[in-house]
C-alpha cells in the first residue's frame, strides 16, 4: 500500500507566515507538521510516500529530503496550482498505479495516528475509507450525513451543515476512485474536490466506510488551531534537559531543553519545549510554548505561543497567544515620542494593548 501527503497549497488563513514558508512546516511542538504525518504513515507500516507539493517545493524537499530519517522512500509529485484534492490525486495516478492507497493531508495532526485505520481498511476491503469526527463549526469542513451507520451525502464547506461530523484528512482508496475522479468537475471554487469523489462512490453504489475517530485531531490551517495543537503535544512530551541551565533558573513541570539551549536566571513552567541553540536570559517562559531554533528571549515573558527560528524576544513585559515567524524581532524601544513601530508584512494581524 502506498501513502500520499498532500502538501501544495498555498495557506492562506496562516499568512504572513506562509507568504514566505510552507504551512506544513510550521512546527508544533518544535516538529513540522508534515513530519507527524510521515511518522503515521510509516507506523502504520507505508514506506512508499508521494508528497504533492507546489510553490514550496524546495523548502519541503530540503526539510524531507528522500524520506530515509523515516525509513520511507519519498516520491515528490508537483502540482502546478492548488486546482483541488481530487486533482492532486489525479496527477499521482503515475505514481499510485492501481495498488490501494491513503492520502493524508499535509497540514493535518491525527493524535492516535493511522495504523488502526489501514489495518481496518486492509481487513474490511471497503472501495474508500473515510475518517469523520465531532466539530463544533462544521461549516468550515466538508460533512458527512450518515442514515443507519452509512454515509447517504457528503457537502464540502455547507452553508447549513447537515450534521457535526466533519471529514478528518485521512482518506483511503481502491482503484475505483479513478472512475470517480474522471467523472467530477470542478466545484464553484474552481477545485476538483475530493468530496465530489467521495459522493460520486457513494451514488454509484460503490462502499464507502466512515470511520468515526474519538481521539483528538486538529487541521492547523489556522492560528489557533495550531495553538491548540501544540498545546496537546506539549502535554504529552517527557521532561528533559540537554542544554545548559544556570542555578538562577527555575524549571517547572515538562520542560524540554534542547541542545546546546542556555537558560540564564529565567522561570521555565511547562509543558515547554526550548528549541536547540536558544538562549532565554532574564525571562519568564510560561505554559504551552514552542520555542524554536536559535531563538533569542531577554527580560520577556511569553506564554501559549510559537516563536519559529531566529527571532528575538526582546524586554517585552507580556507575550501570549501568539505565533511570530522566523527572523523576526520584537523589542520595547526607548525612542521618543512613545509609539508603537512597525514593519509588518502583508495579512500580519497585531493586537495591542
Ligand atoms: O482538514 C480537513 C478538511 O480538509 C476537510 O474537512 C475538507 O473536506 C477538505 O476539503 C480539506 O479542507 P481544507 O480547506 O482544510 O483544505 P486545504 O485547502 O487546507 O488543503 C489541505 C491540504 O492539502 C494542505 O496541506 C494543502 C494540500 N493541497 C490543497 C489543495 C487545494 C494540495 O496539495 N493541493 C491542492 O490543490
Amino acid at each position: 500500500m502506498k501513502g500520499l501527503i498532500l502538501s501544495g497549497g498555498s495557506g492562506t488563513r496562516l499568512r504572513p507566515i506562509t507568504h514566505t514558508s510552507a504551512k506544513q512546516l510550521v512546527p508544533v511542538a518544535n516538529k513540522p507538521v508534515l513530519f507527524y504525518a510521515i511518522e503515521a504513515m510509516s507506523a502504520a507500516g507505508i514506506s512508499d510516500i508521494g508528497i504533492v507539493v507546489g510553490d514550496t517545493y524546495e523548502e519541503i524537499k530540503a526539510a524531507v529530503k528522500d524520506g530515509g530519517d523515516w525509513g520511507a522512500n519519498v516520491t515528490y509529485i508537483r502540482q502546478e496550482a492548488p486546482l483541488g484534492l481530487a486533482h492532486a490525486v489525479k496527477i499521482s495516478k503515475h505514481y499510485l498505479g492501481n495498488d490501494n492507497f491513503v492520502v493524508f493531508l499535509g497540514d493535518n495532526l491525527i493524535k492516535d495516528g493511522i495504523t488502526s485505520l489501514v489495518e481496518d481498511f486492509k481487513n474490511n476491503g471497503p472501495n474508500a475509507q473515510i475518517l469523520l469526527a465531532k466539530v463544533k463549526d462544521p461549516r468550515m469542513f466538508g460533512v458527512a450525513e450518515l442514515n443507519g451507520g452509512k454515509v447517504v451525502r457528503l457537502v464540502e464547506k455547507p452553508t447549513h451543515p447537515a450534521s457535526d461530523l466533519a471529514l478528518v484528512g485521512v482518506y483511503m482508496f481502491d482503484a475505483s476512485v479513478w472512475e470517480a475522479i474522471d467523472n467530477i468537475k470542478p466545484s464553484a471554487r474552481g477545485e476538483l474536490e475530493i468530496t465530489d469523489a467521495l459522493q460520486y462512490l457513494i451514488d454509484k453504489k460503490y462502499n464507502v466506510q466512515p470511520h468515526i475517530i474519538d481521539g483528538w485531531w486538529k487541521d492547523t490551517g489556522k492560528l489557533e488551531d495550531m495553538l491548540e495543537a501544540n498545546r496537546i503535544i506539549l502535554e504529552d512530551m517527557k521532561s528533559c534537559c540537554e542544554g545548559r541551565v544556570d542555578e538562577k533558573s527555575r524549571l517547572i513541570g515538562r520542560v524540554i531543553i534542547e541542545s546546546g539551549a542556555e537558560i540564564e536566571n529565567s522561570t521555565i513552567r511547562g509543558p515547554v519545549i526550548i528549541g536547540a541553540g536558544s538562549r532565554i536570559k532574564n525571562s519568564f517562559i510560561g505554559p504551552f510554548t514552542s520555542i524554536y531554533l536559535n531563538v533569542l528571549v531577554e527580560n520577556s515573558e511569553i506564554e501559549h505561543s510559537i516563536i519559529l527560528e531566529k527571532s528575538v524576544i526582546k524586554d517585552i513585559s507580556r507575550l501570549e497567544d501568539s505565533l511570530v515567524g522566523k527572523n523576526v524581532e520584537v523589542y520595547k524601544s526607548s525612542v521618543k515620542p512613545k509609539a508603537y513601530r512597525l514593519m509588518l508584512g502583508d495579512n500580519s494581524c497585531v493586537g495591542l494593548k
